[in-house]
């Protein structure tokens, strides 16, 4: 058990975005029954949690405290031949829980590889990628009830789950619940989930004998699309997939018919409702960003869903302006507003 408490402490290091900003409080612990000992209405205010900050945009210095949880322990409990329960504490990097479970044959977490990010984070967050979310693996969230000073355990049901939302990001919820640890069930027998476009593609149409199989190839595409986090700062997907209805998607059709011919078909997907997805990279794309830098900040050439820090050097402003540009580009061409991904503090 230990808390380390650091002042005035340096958030650089702590953002994936590397933005150089600061924080009034610091507090890393690293076991669940630490946070009792925490009296959190004496610390600088507002207090909020972090992961590994690979979601995060720091527009400036933040005032109050930042909690980072370090409870790293993955925890097997075997439910029959089938299936298992996985227990893993909040402040594991979510990428060395699925390259662990996929070398254990455990199928469940293998589409979710190289996500960056912790545990705890992703369970918040609903990460996603190649037709699997975190929701789809997760079977109850641990926390700490930062009001009544008692552990509770959420069902995935509880959580309200979403796309890249839960009930854990609601205001009231929010800064009250501390994740610990959260449970997976995850199977021995194969469960691939290989539909997805470009895994199917990248698989040669068969069918992978192996979560390491799927793990090596999402490795070997999200290598090819996404930065380097080592090379350049950035929090994945800057911006949310928009959702529109059937009838705005024809005026998008059109628009693109024209400009791109009578053949050419709008990536989108059909959603259960009759509303459809369409990709922000596309549009994002067609607006002419792909590559564009403004002053340190830039879209990402291979997916412009990417904003990066392609200075290294770049100011949050930097990035906020670039946001806004591509935010009123989309909606003059396309009357669509994009929403960030990145949770901006
Ligand atoms: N596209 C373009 N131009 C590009 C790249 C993509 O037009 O340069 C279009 C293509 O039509 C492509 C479509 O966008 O088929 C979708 O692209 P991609 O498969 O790369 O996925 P995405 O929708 O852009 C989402 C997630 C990613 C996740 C990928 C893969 C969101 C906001 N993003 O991106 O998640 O890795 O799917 O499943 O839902 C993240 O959340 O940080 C993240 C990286």
């Amino acid at each position: 058990m230990a808390v380390t408490r650091y002042e005035n402490f340096d958030l650089s290091g702590k953002n994936t975005f590397r933005m150089k900003v600061s924080c009034a409080c610091y507090i890393e612990y690293d076991d669940a029954a630490d946070l009792k000992t925490i009296d959190f209405a004496s610390l600088p205010q507002p207090v909020m949690h972090i992961g590994a900050g690979s979601n995060l945009l720091f527009t400036k210095d933040f005032p109050g405290t930042v909690l980072h949880s370090g409870i790293k322990y993955i925890k097997y409990v075997d439910l029959g031949l089938e299936e298992l329960l996985v227990a893993v504490g909040a402040g594991v990097i979510f990428d060395d829980f699925v390259a662990e479970t996929c070398a254990h044959g455990l199928w469940g977490a293998e589409n979710l590889s190289l996500i960056p990010g912790e545990v705890g984070a992703a369970a918040v967050q609903n990460i996603g990628a190649y037709g699997v979310e975190a929701k789809d693996i997760i079977s109850g969230v641990v926390c700490y009830d930062t009001q009544t000073g008692e552990k509770v355990t959420f069902k995935k049901e509880q959580c309200g789950y979403g796309y890249r939302d839960s009930m854990f990001k609601q205001a009231g919820n929010k800064g009250r619940y501390i994740i610990t640890s959260v449970l997976f069930r995850l199977s021995r027998t194969p469960k691939p989930q290989f539909k997805y476009g470009n895994i199917q593609l990248a698989l040669g149409g068969k069918t992978p004998s192996s979560p390491s199989e799927v793990r090596d190839t999402i490795i070997r595409i999200r290598q090819e699309k996404l930065p380097d986090p080592a090379e350049k700062g950035s929090a994945g997907s800057f911006f949310k997939n928009p959702v529109i209805s059937k009838e705005h998607f024809e005026k998008i059709k059109a628009v693109a018919a024209k400009e791109l011919g009578e053949d050419y078909s709008v990536p989108h997907f059909p959603l259960e409702d009759g509303s459809v997805k369409v990709p922000a990279a596309w549009l994002i794309e067609q607006c002419g960003f792909k590559g564009q830098k403004l002053g340190g900040a830039a879209v990402y050439e291979k997916q412009p869903l990417v904003i990066v820090n392609d200075s290294g050097e770049a100011a949050p402003e930097e990035i906020l302006a670039l946001e806004r540009k591509i935010q009123e580009s989309i909606k003059t061409k396309y009357n669509i507003d994009l929403t960030p991904e990145v949770e901006h503090i």
